[in-house]
């Protein structure tokens, strides 16, 4: 085992510990002299499109007031709103036509990440909408239900695009969640949270100014947000909850537990259900992974949603060379964060009140023995002074190589099996392929937490990670899919690649 392997574990048990100190997020001073009050959790949006198989989104500009006050505006981003965007409900399996427009003074795109599409509506770099235009691609769905999302992909842009709001979530569904037994009502039962951190100034504005030490690490924030609001409560009916789980952090890992040791029944990993709930104490979500849990609130008593301390800040810290250095987190106790006390209404109506046995899913179950090929991919860093020399978008790199829009790292052949072993230096980095689910086989040698089992379009690495995957669909060379670190500091400085599949 590694150091960073050892001290990253280490910072998952710590966890635990730090759990119990959870407490109300330090506000910023403005905040605190304005006399914050928690708001109720609200969802984004819901724009449901399974109907009409057509939705719009336009990219806007807004001020967004997070604190309630009316005297801290922040400067935002957002699709339809002036931070993020709303929730899309869309069929698994049909054809549905999108509208993006782009009201923003500079190029954005609307990458669907988790919709396995074809490269040319897949909405990455190489799909620029250019200010004043619109871009109208004709998604052709077919997978498995999942949460799933959306944001913006223009290289070295899209840190501080997806900082600023241009993110919202996508339900893909087959309409058959009752039969299933799990809960589907929008915002009563079924609970859709996008969780971000953010920098707050003292006067409570959202800033992004990212030095080099939030490069090396990703970005972090000092507030934590939940669908862009600051610190809301939820009440939930006495019976099952799902939560939808997106973590919209730029870089920080999130492990997430509940803090009276109510287990998360996990039912979906990032491409779809399980075939039966697994209980699990603590979930890691990294940047763009999402989960869905059920909650079991069945006993009336109320639960509080928790993060430790990002592992990837407590193996660079504690006087090592990313040790000591400015602020630090003004978070809970040992820059864990309180995410979302919930309380139970038992006025509202319990549509579930049992934990469903078996949910239908499916674990990816790939035969290797049909492995075509093998790729070695390396997430690499430069370290120390050398790298603040280099041109920013040189300070990553895949494979020895920082991205460049004009160079592709290979190209796949459809339908065809193939075994990425996956190696990250320095730290863990959360690799996202486009255009595939895939199934991962094993982590540094060993089969994959159990958080890890089901499909996946992103990874964490830590250490070596292998994966099987397969690319059902075409990407042109001039419209090729992307993989990435998706710490978008990391992504945005060179340590993305990109191929065809043909
Ligand atoms: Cu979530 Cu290539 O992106
Ligand atoms: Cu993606
Ligand atoms: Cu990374």
């Amino acid at each position: 085992m590694n150091d960073s392997r050892r001290h990253f574990l280490a910072g998952l048990a710590a966890t635990a510990a730090t759990t119990a100190a959870a407490t109300l997020p330090a506000l910023p001073h403005a905040a605190r002299a304005q006399g914050y009050r928690r708001p109720p959790l609200a969802m984004p949006p819901l724009l449901d499109a399974t109907g009409s198989g057509r939705f719009n989104l336009s990219a806007q500009a807004g001020q967004s007031d997070f604190w309630g006050s009316g005297k801290s505006l922040s400067s935002t981003w957002g699709f339809n709103q002036p931070y993020l965007g709303p929730t899309l409900r869309l069929p698994a399996r049909g054809e549905v036509s999108a509208r993006v427009e782009n009201t923003l003074p500079e190029e954005i795109s609307a990458h669907w990440h988790g919709l396995i599409v074809p490269g040319e509506v897949d909405g990455g770099p190489h799909q620029p909408i250019a200010p004043g235009t619109a871009w109208e691609p004709i998604l052709p769905l077919d997978q498995m239900p999942a949460t799933v999302w959306y944001h913006s992909h223009i290289h070295g842009k899209t840190a501080p695009q997806v900082y600023r709001g241009l993110a919202g979530v996508i339900h893909l569904t087959d309409g058959r969640d009752d039969a299933r037994g799990l809960p589907s009502a929008y915002g009563a039962d079924d609970l859709t949270l996008v969780i971000q951190d953010r920098r707050f100034d003292r006067r409570g504005q959202m800033i992004y100014d990212p030095a080099m030490p939030d490069i090396m690490m990703g970005f972090q924030g000092n507030v934590l947000m939940i669908n862009g609001q600051i610190a809301p409560v939820a009440r939930v009916p006495k019976g099952i909850v799902r939560l939808r789980l997106l973590n919209a952090c730029n870089g920080r890992v999130l492990t997430l537990h509940m803090a009276e040791g109510r287990p998360l029944h996990l039912i979906s990993t990032d491409s779809g259900l399980l075939p039966a709930p697994e209980a699990l104490e603590t979930l890691v979500l990294a940047p763009a992974e999402r989960a869905e849990v059920l909650l079991d609130f069945s006993d009336g008593t109320q639960g509080l949603l928790a993060t430790g301390p990002n592992p990837n800040r407590g193996m660079m810290g504690g006087g090592g060379m990313m040790g000591r250095r400015r602020g630090g987190m003004t978070g809970g106790g040992n820059g864990g964060f309180e995410i979302l006390p919930i309380s139970v209404d038992p006025a509202l109506p319990a549509r579930i009140t049992r934990l469903p046995e078996n949910i239908g899913g499916s674990l990816p179950a790939h035969d290797p023995a049909e492995v075509v090929l093998t790729r070695r991919i390396s997430l690499d860093m430069g370290m120390g002074p050398g790298m603040m020399m280099r041109p920013s978008g040189a300070r990553f790199a895949i494979n020895g190589q920082p991205f460049r829009m004009n160079r592709l790292n290979f190209a796949a052949r459809t339908d065809q099996l193939e075994h990425w072993v996956i190696r990250g230096h320095m730290m863990a980095h959360p690799l996202h392929v486009h255009g595939c689910a895939f199934q991962i086989l094993r982590e540094n040698g060993s089969p994959p937490l159990p958080q890890n089992r089901g499909w996946k379009d992103t990874v964490l690495v830590n250490g070596q990670a292998e994966i099987l995957v397969r690319f059902p669909h075409a990407a042109p060379s001039e419209l090729p899919y992307m993989f990435h670190c998706h710490i978008l500091e990391h992504e945005d400085g060179g340590m993305m690649g990109q191929f065809s599949v043909g």
